[in-house]
């Protein structure tokens, strides 16, 4: 892999993301072998990752794309992804959208409280709407990344389900309890409870969200066997099944290459200051996220290291107290698991440029699928 990451580099410059399509293949694999018994539409949530280039690779094995705006619908109509393949997710939906769903004909809405029902869901329409409930589970993963709970502003809970069910025209429930959950426990009893109001209200199909979490440090990824054998016979009845992975599925393809920009010494710490930091890839700063962090060179001795990147705040770290090689000035890092929410919270912080992607196809070559921005870019808008 070393060889090909370097290759990248001198190709295409740093930073770049880079996603293995391989590795894409494995994971989708992966889940569709846990699914085989039933009757189930796979769908990947593009939040996690939404250049149409992996969402038509996903496409092609037979995904859908469980999408949030015009943004990520953009994105599924530059990938040739129909609207009978996409599911329409989210709490704040506008009558903009609405039409936009008609438009393009998006055919599942997740439907998230009994106010936009009101507000715009009272027809029907041809949409077939999802009633999202929350189960009042607890997710056990970091906080804000928990969505299961009577305190989160997602779904309803079980006494206003029943109120909808009675008197709205829907085709079924939709639970996600939250992100990076690798015990298969809290969605067991997320799908027992909500089974209970499917056979009383006669709903014959469910979404089951995402949620799969993956091994970044010492923790297990989520045990996808003993998910099959907890979890599939009790969704054996339906008459259809969509989930929406996204990090399961893409986080493990995707690798962040950056380059050491510094090596700076201080009577605490070793700084490694390198090319990116909280704008290339957010997740350290926000959720005190570990990412594995590999230095491409042959230097011997290790050292402890503070990884942090070229912005004007302490929070803008990738990795802290870390044993890595002894980096010197142009070290290539590659940093791991960085397939999902990665680019997609990139940001322009402190007037940056987001990367670009490259995409290694199966084959082993090298497919650039998006360029690096240009400063051009960051002021297109602006109007003096
Ligand atoms: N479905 C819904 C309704 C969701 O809100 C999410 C994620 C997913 C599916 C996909 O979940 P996944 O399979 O990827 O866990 N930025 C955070 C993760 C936020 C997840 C938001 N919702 C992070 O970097 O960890």
């Amino acid at each position: 892999m070393n060889e090909i990451f370097q290759k990248v580099a001198s190709e295409f410059g740093t930073p770049v993301y880079i996603y293995f399509e391989k590795i894409l293949e494995e994971r989708i694999n992966k889940v569709k072998n846990v699914f085989e018994e039933i009757n189930f539409f796979p769908t990947f949530a593009a939040k996690a990752n939404n250049n149409p280039a992996i969402l038509k690779i996903l496409k092609n094995h037979g995904f859908g794309v469980d999408i949030l705006g015009e943004g990520e619908l953009l994105a599924c109509k530059i990938a040739s992804i129909e609207g009978d393949k996409i599911v329409w997710n989210g709490n704040g939906k506008t009558k903009e959208q609405k039409d936009l769903m008609k438009e393009y004909k998006v055919k599942y809405v997740n439907v998230d409280s009994k106010e936009e029902f009101e507000n715009l869901w009272k027809n029907g329409d041809d949409f077939e709407l999802f009633l999202r409930v929350n189960p009042d589970i607890d997710a056990k993963t970091h906080p804000y990344i928990s969505t299961g709970l009577k305190k989160h502003k997602f779904g309803v809970d079980f006494k206003t389900a029943e109120e909808i069910l009675k008197s709205q025209k829907i085709s079924g429930v939709h639970i996600h309890i939250g992100s990076q959950i690798t015990d298969v426990k809290p969605f067991k009893e997320a799908i027992e409870k909500t089974l209970k109001l499917c056979q009383k209200y006669n709903i014959e199909k469910i979404n089951i969200g995402g949620g799969w979490g993956i091994k970044y440090k010492d923790e297990n990824e989520i045990n996808t066997q003993e998910y099959k054998e907890e979890i599939i016979p009790l969704l054996k009845n339906f008459k259809l099944v969509i989930n929406e992975l996204g990090r399961f599925i893409i986080a493990p393809a995707g690798f962040l290459l950056t380059k050491v920009i510094l090596v700076k010494k201080t009577d605490e710490k070793f700084f490694v200051v390198t090319e990116s930091g909280m704008n290339h890839l957010l997740r350290p700063a926000l959720y005190n996220a570990y990412h594995k962090i590999e230095i491409l060179n042959n230097s011997k001795g290790e050292i402890l290291v503070d990884v942090v990147g070229p912005l004007c705040e302490s929070g803008d770290f990738l990795a802290k107290e870390r044993k890595i090689k002894k980096p010197e000035i142009g070290d290539l890092l590659v940093i791991k698991n960085a397939g999902a929410y990665g680019f997609s919270m990139a940001n322009n912080y402190n007037g940056t440029i987001r990367p670009a992607e490259v995409l290694i196809t199966k084959d082993g070559k090298t497919k650039l699928i998006r360029k690096r921005e240009t400063f051009d870019d960051l002021f297109k808008n602006v109007i003096l």
